[in-house]
This record gives structure tokens, sequence and C-alpha cells, in this order.
């Protein structure tokens, strides 16, 4: 496993509960992923570090949890020293690393997306924004941690983001930007595992990106999950799966991309259907920490068909439970924040579990605060609010002095019940 937050730790909770037992390796990981998995302290974007280690610890398959390795070829590497993987090629994370490279794709093969211009000079794009008007969405092309939208609200906000993005904010990321029309709707994660033009749509989930209630402040990287997401009823997966995911799998294809790994799909339900945000290349963080837990089917087993070219056929069984994932940041996040808080977890109750992301030891051995987002606390239930009170008084519960979490993931459909 390569990665060291939440959602590889969430990986290598469910590759542990395989029947097949497997051994497992974390590089570079984090201290809850170290109780389950040995951890080796090479990071996850140390292309030539990794292979040398998956080599020199003669290991059979690698999961590849975050971007940046994908997007650096690190299983282009790993195919050539002939080691299976789960995670695309340079070429299929472009998917996710170029943000005009898809808009392209869906726009040629026809796939709900909003309307954009494509630019690299501040001129044309401000004489663009005047004939849109706001709101309206800026991007950076490539990767920027997650930063690199814009919803603007007016048109001196776009304005400021479009000098700011060309003016070199995520340098190379931003030599291009993308000036897009605004999807109004819910969001859904769309998670398929993919291997060339076979795939597996996993359950359905919600993010939460802003990091107050009620969907104010700044994005973030996720402030928690449910799922499964009933927005998405069975009438509208159906639309999205003929209209969006096989068209999607499809034209990766005949773009000559034999793609292997997790395509997720960020989707606007709008009013006149579901329309695509974006791609992602790898599974979402926090969307994994409750879609895993649903799987009834062995997680190990469906990557390495995947990986060997055999996921046709695979029929996927999930459980009617619902999951619920609320992460507990560091204060200060997103912005700037400490590290190294002292963080007590007591006992807490089967349905519950802890997940790590930026978490390590100290010299003293006590579990500390080590990233912005720190912990995923996951709970299943036979109601979505039985898995929310499971999972805020396991919140609660958990001791740290800057914990901060929000209150009110999965309220949108708590409310709609
Ligand atoms: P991303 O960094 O691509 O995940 O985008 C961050 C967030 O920006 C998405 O999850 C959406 O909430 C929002 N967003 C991106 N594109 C659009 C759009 N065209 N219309 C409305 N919101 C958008
Ligand atoms: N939770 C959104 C992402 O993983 O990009």
């Amino acid at each position: 496993m390569v990665g060291a937050g939440g959602r590889e730790h969430s990986l290598v909770q469910a590759i542990a509960r395989s029947p097949q037992k497997p051994r497992i390796l974390c590089a570079p990981g984090n201290a809850g992923i170290a109780d389950e998995a040995t951890c080796f302290p090479v990071a996850a974007d140390d292309v030539a570090g990794l292979v040398a280690l998956a080599k020199s610890e003669e290991v059979d398959f690698v999961i590849v949890g975050p971007e940046v390795p994908l997007s650096l070829g690190l299983s282009d590497q790993l195919i050539t020293a002939g080691i299976p993987v789960f995670g695309p090629k340079a070429d299929g994370a472009m998917l996710e690393a170029s943000k005009i490279f898809t808009k392209q794709i869906l726009l040629k093969y026809k796939i709900p997306t909003a309307a954009a211009g494509i630019f690299d000079a501040v001129d044309p794009a401000l004489a663009y924004l005047q004939t849109r008007g706001a709101p309206i969405v800026i991007k950076a092309d490539g990767l920027a941690a997650g930063k690199g939208v814009t919803v603007a609200q007016t048109l001196p906000e776009a304005e400021a983001a479009v000098r700011d993005m060309l003016g070199g904010k995520f340098g190379d990321s931003s030599i291009q930007i993308l000036v897009e029309d605004c999807l109004v709707g819910e969001e859904t994660s769309i998670l398929v595992v993919v291997s060339g033009r076979d795939y597996v749509i996993l359950p359905t989930s919600q993010d939460h990106k802003r990091i107050g209630d009620g969907d104010t402040g700044p994005n973030t990287g996720g402030m928690g999950t449910y799922s499964p997401a009933e927005v998405v009823t069975p009438e509208i997966l159906a639309q999205i799966e003929s209209q969006i995911v096989k068209p999607s799998v499809d034209a990766i294809a005949d773009e000559g991309i034999e793609f292997c790994g997790t395509l997720f799909i960020g989707i606007m339900l709008t009013p006149e259907g579901p329309s695509v945000i974006e791609y992602n290349t790898r599974f979402g963080d926090p969307e994994t920490q409750v879609v895993l837990p649903r799987l009834k089917t062995d997680l190990l087993a469906l990557l390495w068909a995947a990986a060997q070219g055999k996921l046709s056929g695979i029929n996927l069984e999930v459980s009617d439970d619902y999951t619920m994932c609320v992460v507990i940041a560091a204060q200060g996040y997103p912005e700037s924040y400490g590290k190294g808080a002292v963080i007590t977890i007591p006992a807490l109750p089967e349905n519950v579990s802890v997940i790590h992301a930026g978490t390590a030891r100290n010299d003293a051995g006590e579990v500390v605060t080590n990233g912005g987002r720190v912990l995923g606390v996951t709970a299943s239930g036979a109601t979505l609010v039985e898995a929310a009170q499971a999972v805020y008084a396991g919140c609660e519960a958990i001791e740290c002095e800057t914990k901060y979490y929000r209150r009110d993931i999965g309220s949108r459909q708590l409310n709609r019940a």
C-alpha cells in the first residue's frame, strides 16, 4: 500500500479482512496503519524508492492510494519491473492531473459536463468572463492539492482568481486555466473500479468539502462522508451509469489509455440531469472510509481481478448498513495548523472505528497530530441516524486539545428523511 492518509488506513483495514490473509506493507503509513501493516519510511512521491522497496521486499501486488505517484508514473515503472499494480499509469492519471485534458475528452465524447473556456492569457479570460457572468468557476489545469478551484459568486472575485492563477499561484499547474459554468445541485461521488472496458460501480457516497457547518468557509480535502447517498435513487444511478460511467470508461479505452484503477467521478445532480464535475483516478478521501466497510465482496480479490484484467462478471455484494465518517481536523486547517498535540482514543463500541490520517507517534510513544486532517471517526448502523449518533459520540470521546470537526455531516439526507 502506498500512501499515508485516512484513505490508505481504510484500504489497509479492508485488505486485512481478506480471507487470503495477506502480509501488508505500507509506505510511508501513519500511526494507525502501523498497527496493521509493516510501515517503511519511503515517501509516497519517491517513485524510485517505492519501486526499489517493492523489489527488495518481493511484494506480489501494489495498491496506490494518492494521485501524485500515479501522475509521476509509479504504475508504469512497477509494470516494467513485472510487479502487478492497482492504479493507472501516467497516461490514465492525466485524467486527474489535467482538468483541460479531461474537459476535452468529456466534450469529444458528449458526456454531460459544464461548458468551459480554456485560457493561458489574462485578457481573453477576462473577456470570456464578461460573456458568461457570475457565478462562475475558475480552475487551475493541474494538480493543486485540492485548492485549484474557485467557485466565484461575483465577477470581481472571478477576475481576481484568473489573475492569481495565470500569475503563477499554482506554478506549472496554473499555466493554463479553465473558466467553467457553475453547476447547481447536490454533489455525489461515484467510485468505479475499472479494468480496460470492464467496470464495477462501488456504493454511492456524499462528501462535505467546506470546512464549516452549513457548507461555509473554504474548501478542504473533505470533512465527512456518508453512504449510501440516497439522493442517488436507483433511477438516477441507472442514468449515471448509461450517460456517464459507461461512456467515460469507453472513451478512456478509445483514447488508447489502458486504465486499471479507480475512476472517481465527481457528479453534480443538476435539474437537467447528472453532470461531470471532475475525474479523479484514485479512491476518494474520506469517501473510501464509508464505502469499503459496506462491501461484503473481498476488496483484495476485487482489486487483484482488476489488475489481472478479470473484472468482467464480478458482482458486488453490499451490506444494507449505513456508514458515516466525520473527519477530526487540527484547529486552523485548511490554512495553518500546529502539529504534535496528543490524542487520546478511548475504547469505543464495536461499530465505531477510528481511521488515522495525519497522525504519528512522539518520542514518548503517544499518538499525536501530524497533519491537517487527523482522524476519521467512522461508524455503521441500521439507519443513518444510528450511524450519526455513534460517530458523534466517538468524536466527543476522543481527546485532543486542537480537535475540530463539523457537526452536520449527513444533514442533507437526515433532513430529507
Ligand atoms: P475539485 O477540486 O475539482 O474537487 O473541485 C472542488 C469543488 O468545487 C467541487 O467538489 C465542487 O463543489 C466545486 N465545483 C467544481 N466545479 C464546479 C462547477 N462547474 N460548478 C459548481 N461547483 C463546482
Ligand atoms: N474527497 C474528495 C477527494 O478525495 O478528492
